[in-house]
Formats: structure tokens, sequence, C-alpha cells
């Protein structure tokens, strides 16, 4: 299923001592969301509400990144992610986000939270619009979705092996690689492989 999402090309930008703050149940739809976040996101709570979270995803995000942050938080542990948002006009943001789960005094998981703070711009230009635009082309490649999925998964997978991390690590080393004049990130360009629809 391909979704065409209208974006602006228009970003938007927050103040750096803000934080945009959301909680969702356990199947990722809206449980909160706070002030930060409904003026950026130019939603009311009442449009957020009982929403999935998927309501201001920007179709420039790779799935694999989500994909991680689910396998992760689903886990019991928590994850740090770069993610670019989609306004409800289409405009965008960037965000450097902190997703936890919440527990019930039982160890369930009765829901999640996600804490989001103004990104490191030069690690965004330098290492993840590029990663992100690598692995969305990667995804795109295929007719079929659960191929380009499995496709940029093994890449960023491939990535994290090659640097010896996981990818809380990767995510969190990313502003001391700056002051490294060799380092970028390591290509994932796609390997030579079958693309066939489903
Ligand atoms: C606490 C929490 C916060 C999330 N925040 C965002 C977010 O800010 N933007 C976003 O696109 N997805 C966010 N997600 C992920 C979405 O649930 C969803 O997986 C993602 O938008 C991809 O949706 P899709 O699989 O329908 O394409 C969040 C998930 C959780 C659990």
């Amino acid at each position: 299923m391909s979704r065409e999402l209208h974006t602006t090309g228009v970003e938007r930008f927050f103040e750096k001592n803000d934080i945009i703050v959301s909680k969702t149940d356990p199947k990722g739809r809206i449980t909160y969301a706070n002030d930060v976040f409904l003026h950026i996101a130019g939603y009311t709570e009442s449009e957020c509400l009982g929403a999935p979270h998927s309501l201001i995803r920007h179709p420039d995000m790779p799935r694999c990144v989500f994909k991680l942050l689910w396998d992760t938080v689903q886990s019991g542990r928590e994850i740090f992610a770069y993610v670019i948002n989609r306004c409800k006009n289409g405009d965008h943001y960037w965000v450097y986000a902190h997703v936890t789960p919440s527990f019930d005094l039982s160890g369930g998981i009765r829901g999640y939270h996600s804490n989001r703070r103004v990104p490191d711009r030069a690690v965004l230009e330098s290492f993840i619009i590029p990663l992100y635009k690598e692995l969305c082309a990667e995804e795109r490649s295929y007719q079929n979705r659960k191929q380009g999925l499995e496709a940029s998964m093994a890449h960023m997978l491939g990535l994290l092996e090659k640097e010896g991390m996981g990818y809380d690590e990767f995510v969190m080393t990313l502003p001391r690689r700056l002051n490294e004049p060799q380092t970028a990130v390591p290509s994932v360009s796609p390997q030579p492989s079958v693309r066939t629809a489903a």
C-alpha cells in the first residue's frame, strides 16, 4: 500500500528549551500530546487523541527506523532517534526523540512516552539526512514493501555491525564524529539484488 503524503518542503523550528511530548497506548495510539506538540504539528488535541502516531509521519522517514524503534520499545528498552515529522499542512520539523516504554506494576507495558528536543543541526546535515535518503531510496526501490523494509534494515544493521555498535550508541556518537575530519557515515548503498513484486 502506498500513501502519498502532501509535503510543502517548509521547515518549522522550535525553541532549544522546548520539549515536544506525546504518550501512546501499547498500540501507538496517542493518549497525550503537550501544547508544544500541538502547536508545531498544527493539530488540535481532539484531532490527536486516539489517532495513530503515524498521523505525523513524514515520507522522508525510513521505515526501518520505525521498525527499530518499535522492536526496541516493545522489548522494554528505550531508544534515541532523529525523526522528521509532518505537520498538518505538510510542513515538517526535525526532532531528536527519546522514546521509552511505561510499565504497570506487574511489569507489563502500558504504553509509550516520547520526549523530543531540538536536534543537532550539524549531525542532521552531515549524517542523518544523507543516511535517511539512502535508506528511503532503498525501500522505494522495491515494489514489494516487505522486501524493501528487509533490505533497508539489512543495510542499517550492516552499518551498525561495521561500526561495532548498537543503534543507540551509533546515534550518540554522531555529535563527537563531527570533529573527526575523516568521518562520514559509512555508505549504505544497496547491494546488487533482485527486486521483485509480491
Ligand atoms: C511513543 C511513540 C512516539 C512516536 N512518535 C512518532 C513521531 O513523532 N513521528 C512518527 O512518524 N512516528 C512516531 N512513532 C511511530 C509510529 O507509531 C509509527 O510506527 C510510524 O509513524 C510509522 O507509521 P507507519 O508504519 O504507519 O508508516 C511513535 C511511536 C511511539 C510508540
